[in-house]
């Protein structure tokens, strides 16, 4: 599967917000990661669908990977939807009925990824893998950009890797959390298609060189 590298927006400056975005499209993104915490999921408060809802009125048609942080989560799938997203992200432990809201998602025709958090085993990942799009593998714990990698989520892409090649479903595997090029090589090995970085991009002075040096180690 081709490698895409997903900026998140977390750490980009936001009183600038489309043109940061539009700056790191040129310079290279596949994708933009959009993460969303509610001060209750997670102990942070970051940005909701209308924010989504504006960045498309301005123009921004790229693919948007919305990765929700919030309890609880169905409504604001719903909102997510309406507001324009590609790929909507949950973690298991913000829904009481992960099935439906797995299918909430795709029948609102996005597609529906599934985040394990560091110490969440993959155990439901089999029962679920022919209805999700995308295997999120995060590798800090929610809630804040700039943390460090935890070298664990190294053997959990691994085996969530295997339980996607046994599906035989094209299913991406992303990476959520301390990526920089000197480990996106690292977790690419482990299986690892789709890269998350916050701060290791939109930290650098050049998001156009800082791109490229990811994409070399990528082979
Ligand atoms: C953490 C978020 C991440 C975060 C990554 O809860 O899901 O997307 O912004 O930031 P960096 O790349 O700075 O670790
Ligand atoms: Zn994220």
């Amino acid at each position: 599967m081709e490698h895409w590298i997903a900026p998140s927006i977390l750490a980009a400056d936001f009183s600038r917000l489309g043109d940061e975005i539009r700056t790191v499209l040129s310079a290279g993104a596949d994708l933009i990661h959009f993460d969303v915490m509610d001060n209750h999921y997670v102990p942070n408060l970051t940005i909701g669908p209308l924010v989504l809802k504006s960045l498309r009125k301005a123009g921004i048609d790229c693919q948007m990977d919305v990765h929700l942080m919030v309890k609880p989560v169905d409504r604001l799938v719903g909102d997510f939807l309406n507001a324009g997203a590609d790929i909507i992200t949950i973690h298991p432990e913000s829904t009481e009925h992960l099935h439906r809201t797995l299918c909430l998602i795709r029948e609102g025709g996005a597609k529906a990824g599934i985040v394990f958090n560091p110490a969440t085993p993959l155990t439901v990942l089999p029962e679920v893998i022919n209805l999700v799009d995308l295997v999120l593998v995060m590798s800090v714990n929610p809630g804040f950009g700039g943390q460090a990698f935890i070298n664990s989520s190294i053997d959990k892409l691994k085996a969530a890797r295997a339980i996607i090649d046994t599906s035989g479903r094209s299913v991406r595997l992303e990476i959520d959390g301390g990526i920089k090029a000197s480990n996106i090589g690292a977790v690419a090995r482990a299986g690892a298609d789709t890269f998350v970085a916050g701060s290791a991009i939109f930290g650098s002075d050049d998001y156009a060189a800082t791109i490229s040096a990811m994409r070399a180690e990528l082979g």
